[in-house]
């Protein structure tokens, strides 16, 4: 399918940059909603969510009022690992629909003023791959091998693999492929699954491919791209050992020789070259686990990427402190750059944040105001929005996840539901009746809780002390109250222990304070309580009064 730039329309009517005192650009606000393809919603009955599905359910994201959407991949792709091991990145997956679907959906998503976001997966293809499958068929020494790791083992007879790097999903990070004469061949790299090997970013071709595909989305007409493991494409030079560190962890800090590579930045340079040749400011989101807020910020220096998710923030348990250093390392880390922070306490890869953080609905919702009163821009996943906890007792026979087959036993295994996916990837409920509660019209590929449908978008809808209602209300609030959104910096208050509290002013003079108790029990915060201005929004009932309920945010405005 051809596209042409000169017919796509664009949400954008902001002007560029903060200069001129009118709103700054949309990135550096933006509440950004994660829909995962296969489990959002189902249009044509086949158990699986898809592209007519989501397109359906646009105006209701509309409605929600985020700013963006960010679809998880919906390549061809074998679905080794949901959709991250592509075949195609050009073709969309027949489970997810054709492009045609895709097109539509960008299309239907600008006239509702929402942006699309796509996922980018350059470290690493399919094993399905047209390249891959040639490399393997062609054998050692061709151009094509070059595009991926391919390496000869150790050992007398290359029995053993190349080097000790182990791979995220668990066991050994190498496979050895056979010649093309049937006789035991190279081995090559694959970080993730041994469906997903690694491209050889030192190769010219694969550098010119991704700028190709860059060129081929944008002229979809999409708004950025959420760029996945965009720590990983170079590998330190001879890749050498990385001798013995347990386990690796998705979305871990560790300091390693396949990862946060300074070689990296000068690829998000060139592809900010692109991004800019582009209309209507079309944005790169960094998906990189760094050991420190400083390393991320190197993503997100003004010739490079404009956001990085904030692993540090979602790797930070509810404790005051804890949460009081992150923000401040994260807004202090970003300043410098001139890039927004961001904020994220779900997505595909972690256990939903209302069974992480260990206080229920309480204090998921705590959380979620929490987020979104800090300067920047904010990660909502499906779901969450609706109170969703994971689903921590799926049986094994349903589970899809290579981490889950993958993972080791002992003390390297993962711990209750850590690492483990499924359990945050089950379909979400629509309606409180029906086979998927309005997932689809027939069944959902990972088995829904019976209690579900009470937690559905039909059953929360009107019911003004639900979660549903809560996210309304906060981003209708950040869109309406200058102090909320786009900024780098908040005033702490003086607050209780276990109690966070800050200040922010919009450029008009306005201001919000966020109080928010991480306690599990009532706080009297008398001396903290705004003198003047209203009660703009409480995660739990609290119509005002000097005592701060356990496991409560409140935001006050002038
Ligand atoms: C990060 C993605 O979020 C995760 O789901 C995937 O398994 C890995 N990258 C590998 O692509």
């Amino acid at each position: 399918m051809t596209q042409h730039l000169a017919d796509r329309t664009h949400p954008s009517g902001e002007p560029s940059g903060t200069a001129g005192g009118g709103r700054p650009d949309w990135w550096r606000h933006a509440v950004i909603y994660q829909v995962y393809p296969r489990s959002f919603a189902d249009g044509n009955g086949d158990g699986m969510g898809d592209l007519p599905g989501i397109r359906a359910r646009l105006p209701y994201l509309a409605e929600l009022g985020v700013d963006a959407v960010w679809l998880s991949p919906f390549y061809a792709s074998p679905q080794a690992d949901a959709g991250y091991d592509v075949a195609d990145y050009r073709a969309i997956d027949p489970m997810f629909g054709d492009l045609h679907d895709a097109d539509a959906l960008i299309r239907d998503a600008h006239d509702l003023g929402l942006r699309i976001i796509v996922d980018l997966v350059p470290n690493h293809s399919s094993d399905q791959h047209e390249w891959f499958q040639r490399a393997l068929r062609q054998g050692p020494g061709t151009p094509l091998r070059d595009r991926y790791h391919f390496r000869p083992g150790k050992g007398e007879h290359g029995e053993l693999p190349p080097n000790d790097w182990e791979s995220i999903f668990g066991g050994s990070a190498w496979t050895r492929v056979a010649n093309p004469d049937g006789s035991p061949g190279e081995w090559y790299l694959h970080l993730f699954a041994p469906q997903q090997p690694d491209f050889n970013w030192n190769n010219q071709a694969v550098r010119d491919e991704f700028r190709s595909l860059l060129r081929f989305w944008l002229d979809m007409g999409v708004d950025g791209f959420r760029i996945d493991v965009a720590h990983g494409m170079v590998k330190a030079e001879g890749l050498p050992d990385m001798g013995s560190t347990g386990q690796l962890r998705l979305l871990g800090a560790q300091v390693l020789p396949f990862f946060d590579q300074d070689g990296v930045h000068e690829i998000y340079r060139s592809w900010r070259r692109i991004l800019d040749e582009y209309p209507g400011q079309r944005i790169g989101v960094a998906e990189a686990w760094t050991p420190t807020a400083d390393r991320t910020a190197l993503y997100v220096r003004p010739d490079e990427l404009h956001q990085a998710f904030n692993f540090h923030y979602l790797n930070t348990p509810w404790d005051a402190d804890a949460l009081r250093r992150v923000i401040d390392g994260s807004l202090d880390s970003m300043r410098p750059v001139g890039a927004p922070s961001t904020w994220v306490l779900s997505n595909h890869d972690v256990v939903r944040h209302l069974t992480r953080l260990g206080g229920g609905l309480a204090r998921a919702r705590a959380a979620t105001l929490l987020m979104l009163a800090l300067p920047g821009s904010a990660y909502i996943y499906q779901g969450e929005e609706l109170g969703l906890p994971e689903v921590t007792d799926l049986p094994d026979e349903v589970r899809q996840d290579p981490a889950f087959f993958r993972r080791g036993t002992g003390d390297d295994a993962a711990d209750g539901q850590e690492g483990l996916r499924d359990g945050c990837r089950v379909p979400i409920p629509w309606t409180a009746e029906g086979a998927s509660f309005g997932f689809g019209d027939n069944g959902s590929w990972l088995p829904q809780p019976p209690g579900w449908g009470k937690l559905s978008v039909a059953e929360q809808t009107g019911d003004p002390s639900s979660t549903l209602a809560l996210y309304r209300a906060a981003l209708a609030a950040r869109r309406a109250h200058p102090a909320l959104g786009a900024g780098d910096s908040v005033t702490w208050l003086p607050a209780p222990a276990g109690v966070l509290a800050f200040r922010r002013e919009g450029a008009d003079g306005s201001w919000v304070i966020c109080a928010v108790n991480t306690t599990d029990t009532p706080v009297a915060v008398a001396d903290l309580l705004p003198r003047t201005g209203q009660l703009l929004l409480a995660s739990t009932h609290f119509a005002g009064g000097d005592v701060l309920p356990a496991d409560t945010t409140v935001w006050w405005r002038d």
